[in-house]
């Protein structure tokens, strides 16, 4: 492969490595596949803003990295197939991945009383069901090819569920049994799985969940400051670049003062 002017993906932890980050127009997965890139990794960003995907990859390609915008529902399963298809043809990526952070998700304002129980549906389509056929397709693969990390991303609310959102609890209570049990099925074929279990991560996360003062603000104000993407995308850039046989299955990052849940 010709080297590119400027090309620092050679250099880092990750160098050689090509990771998959949905949900990376934004919040987290924008902040980690910046991260990544830093590492070394040729980056596949996904997410349905196909403008704010654009913008992203120009930004990693002017400071050296390699990137790949790939615009997709991560709740679609069509959708998903392309996006790996489009990985593994990629001639930048060495058509293959090593990583998979599976990121996309949202939020929803409220518990099973208050929520709008009308996006119940997308809020599983997405959380649960497009999560676990990412998991399940990056874990067929990797498992052929005997090497291989994937990353879900979990919440704090998926281990200790809030009566301020327990629905979308119950969402990432489900990406928190699916990490576990996959990490179960592929560890023996050198495959690792970690999950990563934010709590409160200033994004635009709370506007999609439908969050307000009333609802959320006045029950976090206590909890002085909140953590930004980057403590996250930190802690992801962390456990990747542990050895092969060091496989961290679980974080959790809170914002210091956040003491519930
Ligand atoms: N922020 C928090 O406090 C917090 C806490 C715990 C866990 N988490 C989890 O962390 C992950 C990232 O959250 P964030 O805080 O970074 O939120 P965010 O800023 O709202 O980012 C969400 C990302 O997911 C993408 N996305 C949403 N629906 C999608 C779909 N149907 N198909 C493809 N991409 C989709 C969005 O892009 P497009 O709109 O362009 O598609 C965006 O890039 C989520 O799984 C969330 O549940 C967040």
């Amino acid at each position: 492969m010709q080297k590119k002017k400027n090309d620092k993906s050679g250099k880092g932890p990750l160098a050689g490595k090509t990771a998959i980050v949905t949900g990376a127009s934004s919040g987290i997965g924008r902040s980690t596949a910046l991260a990544l890139a830093r590492d070394g990794a040729a980056v596949v960003v996904c997410a349905r803003r196909a403008d704010r995907l654009k913008k992203l990859v120009a930004e990693i390609i002017a400071k050296g990295g390699r990137a790949l915008a790939v615009a997709a529902d991560a709740s679609n399963i069509a959708d998903i197939d392309r996006l790996l298809n489009q990985a593994l043809l990629w001639k930048d990526g060495r058509r293959k991945y090593d990583i998979v952070v599976v990121n996309a998700g949202r939020g929803l304002a409220g518990g099973l009383l208050q929520s709008d129980a009308a996006q119940w549906q997308e809020l599983y389509d997405l959380n649960v069901l497009g999560a676990a056929h990412l998991m399940r397709q990056a874990g067929q693969y990797m498992v052929g090819r005997k090497a291989g990390h994937i990353v879900a991303l979990g919440s704090v609310v998926g281990r200790n569920v809030s009566p301020f959102g327990s629905v979308y609890g119950a969402t990432k209570f489900a990406v928190a049994a699916l990490a576990e049990g996959l990490r179960r099925e592929v560890g023996a074929h050198g495959v690792r799985v970690s999950l990563v279990m934010p709590g409160i991560v200033l994004s635009e996360f709370q506007a999609v969940a439908g969050y307000t003062d009333e609802n959320f603000g006045k029950n976090i104000a206590q909890f002085g400051e909140l953590l930004e993407p980057q403590a996250i995308a930190e802690g992801i850039r962390w456990l990747l670049a542990q050895p092969p046989h060091v496989n961290v299955s679980e974080i959790m990052i809170r914002p210091t003062g956040q003491s519930y849940p």
